[in-house]
């Protein structure tokens, strides 16, 4: 669909799809570094923000052009007007996608941070990428460890039933099968986690190995 230039009649609207003159690649070569979507999913307090946090730190130092999407913040603005249905978390999914997608056009390291509950709806987001681009990882740690954290007592209001809907409680999380790569923030340290990332990337080439001088 990108490639096209062209009027696209899509569900009766009459939309032209212009073809800019800097693509991707001019973009890419200008920042001397590749772009791509860090996803990053799992439960509420399982680590996905911190882990996000610090490993967008490592690569800002590196020189990298990036950027943070978090669930919590992006429903301040963007999302503000989406729940916790399965309707609402859906359509907060395939807003960030498209958001993530005109990033990394933009030749930005993109880092999300979003519960993404339903595979279906990663896999969609999935889909709006070219192969390797989309780097799905399972930040993964038990319930029960989540629930001692509970850092915005959220896990203890939906205990009590004040809270309607809430992942791992009373609505599902869908763990991944495939992801590119699973933390487990419950058996590693936090700088554990962040270095696994790293070494993923530069194993992986999306980032240049540093040189150890010392
Ligand atoms: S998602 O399911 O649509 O991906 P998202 O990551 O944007 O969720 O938002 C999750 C954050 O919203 C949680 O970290 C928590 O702070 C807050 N939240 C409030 N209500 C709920 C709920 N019912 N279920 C999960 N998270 C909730």
């Amino acid at each position: 669909m990108n490639e096209i230039q062209g009027e696209i009649n899509m569900q009766g609207k009459h939309i032209t799809w212009h073809q800019p003159k800097i693509s991707r690649q001019d973009r890419n070569a200008l920042n001397g570094h590749k772009s791509c979507v860090l996803w990053f999913t799992g439960l509420s307090a399982s680590g996905k923000s911190t882990l996000s946090i610090e490993v967008e730190r490592l690569l800002f130092q590196r020189g990298i052009r990036t950027y943070t999407l978090d669930g919590d913040n992006v429903r301040h603005g963007l999302n503000s007007n989406l729940g916790f249905s399965p309707e609402d978390r859906t359509e907060n999914i395939r807003r960030i996608g498209e958001v993530s997608k005109l990033f990394v056009d933009a030749g930005v390291f993109v880092l999300t941070a979003f519960i993404s509950p339903y595979q279906a709806d990663r896999q969609m987001v999935r889909e709006l990428f070219a192969e390797g681009d989309f780097i799905e990882i399972y930040v993964k740690c038990s319930i029960e460890e989540c629930e001692i954290r509970d850092p915005k007592g959220l896990y203890s209001k939906a205990r009590k039933g004040e809270l309607k809907e809430f992942t791992g409680i009373s609505a599902p999380y869908e763990a991944p099968e495939h992801s590119e790569l699973v933390i487990e923030t419950d058996k590693l340290s936090i700088e554990q986690s962040v270095q696994k990332v790293i070494q993923f990337l530069e194993a992986r080439s999306y980032i240049t190995k540093m040189v150890d001088v010392t």
